[in-house]
């Protein structure tokens, strides 16, 4: 608990090992991501679309193509697997089941680390829980391909994630790198680890207690490099959207609110539409 908290106070991002997802899971979830990349993309285009308000399953290069200053050496396949999962057929023969399987650990192990995260708050365990940390996950699996000449893009520009935490599988590859006091840190490949970060969502009800950092990855000569990206959300679909602000218990008279009230479809509607760049899209929502 007190690492999670120094590591989350501080960098905004650890690796986990022995987290309970056995190794072939997270082998096969790999493979399965390079099968659905690799097949033909007479055969791919039958997911690809740019319209995430309609799908659960999306792919395409570059959800903010139209948005951001930079394109990106880099596919992405979209799927929101929580709280209403696609049905079977909907979701591309090469990954299908393993989707299905990876996304019920990665469920569950995410809970566990929003446990451990509310008690390094001091709330009780359940606390984040209740807000709705894990009413929606969405699985986003990247497809970067080798890159002839890598000095001149980005596989992803340099962004914070919009939602509460992100559980990612990196390849061997490595390229992810974290700003830390002003400097990328390469976030070394570790053999069956995951890496764990803050979201901006968690920033604000944190209210600065847990923060969400810059983090970018470089293109490389090698490749595919592959990487399975679990974002926790909250939900976007219901009526009555849970509103979110830092957290009462967290607040005093020397440490007042910094950030107003919102809701997250307030939030991810902003973050998508601002596409990946350098500004936080938390400075909008400061007091
Ligand atoms: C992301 C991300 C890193 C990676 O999807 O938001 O930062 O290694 N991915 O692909
Ligand atoms: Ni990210």
């Amino acid at each position: 608990m007190e690492e999670v908290k120094d590591a989350l106070g501080s960098w905004g991002f650890f690796q986990i090992v022995n987290h309970g997802i056995p190794v072939d899971v997270l082998e096969d979830m790999k493979k399965g991501v390079l099968g659905f990349f690799e097949q033909d993309s007479e055969v791919r285009k039958q997911w690809y679309t740019r319209d995430r308000s309609a799908n659960r399953v999306v792919y395409n290069s570059n959800f903010d193509l139209y948005s951001a200053p930079v394109t990106n050496w880099r596919d992405s396949f979209v799927c929101r697997m929580y709280p209403n999962p696609p049905q079977p057929e909907e979701l591309p023969p090469p990954c299908r089941d393993i989707l299905l399987e990876y996304s019920s650990q990665v469920m569950k192990l995410g809970c566990s680390i929003l446990e451990l995260m509310s008690e390094a708050l001091g709330l009780e365990p359940n606390h984040l829980w209740d807000m709705g940390c894990a009413t929606q996950l969405q699985v986003t699996s990247h497809y970067y391909p080798p890159c002839p000449q890598p000095e001149l893009t980005m596989g992803i520009t340099e962004h914070t994630d919009a939602g509460f935490i992100t559980i990612l599988q990196q390849d061997q590859i490595g390229g992810l790198k974290v700003l830390y006091k002003d400097q990328w840190t390469h976030v070394h490949p570790i053999q069956g680890a995951l890496v764990v970060n803050a979201g901006d969502l968690l920033q604000l009800i944190t209210n600065d207690k847990f923060v969400s950092a810059q983090h970018k990855v470089v293109a490389n000569k090698v490749g595919p490099r592959i990487s399975v990206a679990s974002f926790f959300l909250t939900d976007l679909m219901t009526q009555n959207p849970k509103v979110l602000e830092p957290i009462k218990e967290l607040l005093s008279e020397d440490n007042p609110a910094k950030y107003r009230s919102t809701t997250g479809k307030e939030f991810l509607d902003y973050f998508y539409k601002k596409g990946l760049d350098a500004t936080p899209a938390l400075t909008y929502f400061k007091i």
